[in-house]
């Protein structure tokens, strides 16, 4: 495991809800990041089929294109009933025919197919998010980490709090969904803290553990 000795890096995102968590998450490391999206990088396009494979194509493109290690999140929503869709293909099911995206539909498009199917009780709409992040050097080195929160899809969108399928995904244990929570109460996680509850900070929880620890 190759360790992080630098504190300057670029996320390699042009996504505005994961900079602003993934900015609250390295906060408390002092380390000075700009995003691919400020640094006016090309967004690749994401042709793999793993959460893996479109991390490391958004990390190595922009460590090369910068010349510093980059950190990407490759991430989305599993459902069981839907054989795992949308998976990989979460931010495609928001696209809209002028490019756009449209969260809302994308989470009636995940209700209409669990409906379609039946599924109604909270146990046939089981659900986990996931996320990869991939730290990548300009030399092409790469390291993952993944995260997962498992939950399930809630009846209809709730709360206005983060982004994307935030409002209908309801992780276990709790009665809010992530649309409902703060963002400290979502993907809050310091050092020293034992869990973390977003897929996200999870993964991060992992990076500093292996990546950024002595
Ligand atoms: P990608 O990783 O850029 O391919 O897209 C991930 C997709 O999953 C986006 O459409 C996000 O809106 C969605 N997604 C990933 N993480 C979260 C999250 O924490 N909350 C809500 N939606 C998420």
């Amino acid at each position: 495991m190759r360790k992080l000795e630098t504190r300057t890096i670029v996320v390699a995102s042009h996504n505005a809800g994961k900079i602003r968590e993934i900015a609250d998450l390295i906060g408390p490391f002092g380390f000075s990041a700009k995003s691919a999206a400020e640094l006016n990088f090309e967004e690749p396009e994401e042709t793999g089929t793993t959460f893996e494979e479109n991390a490391a194509i958004k990390a190595l493109a922009s460590a090369k294109a910068s010349g510093l290690p980059a950190l990407s999140d490759d991430s989305g929503l599993v459902v069981d009933a839907l054989g795992g869709d949308p998976g990989v293909y979460t931010a495609n099911w928001a696209e809209t025919a002028d490019g756009t995206r449209d969260f809302a539909m994308a989470m009636e498009k995940v209700e209409k197919a669990l409906s379609d199917r039946g599924a109604m009780t909270p146990a046939e709409r089981s659900a986990r998010f996931v996320s990869v992040l991939c730290l990548a050097w300009p030399d092409g080195h790469t390291e993952m980490f993944r995260g997962e929160v498992e939950g399930v899809i809630a009846e209809a969108p709730r709360g206005d709090q983060g982004f994307g399928y935030d409002p209908i995904f309801q992780p276990a244990g709790y009665e809010t969904t992530f649309g409902e929570m703060s963002a400290e109460e979502k993907h809050g996680w310091k050092p020293g803290e034992p869990e973390a509850l977003s897929h996200r900070a999870r993964a991060f929880k992992i990076f500093v553990e292996t990546c950024l620890e002595a």
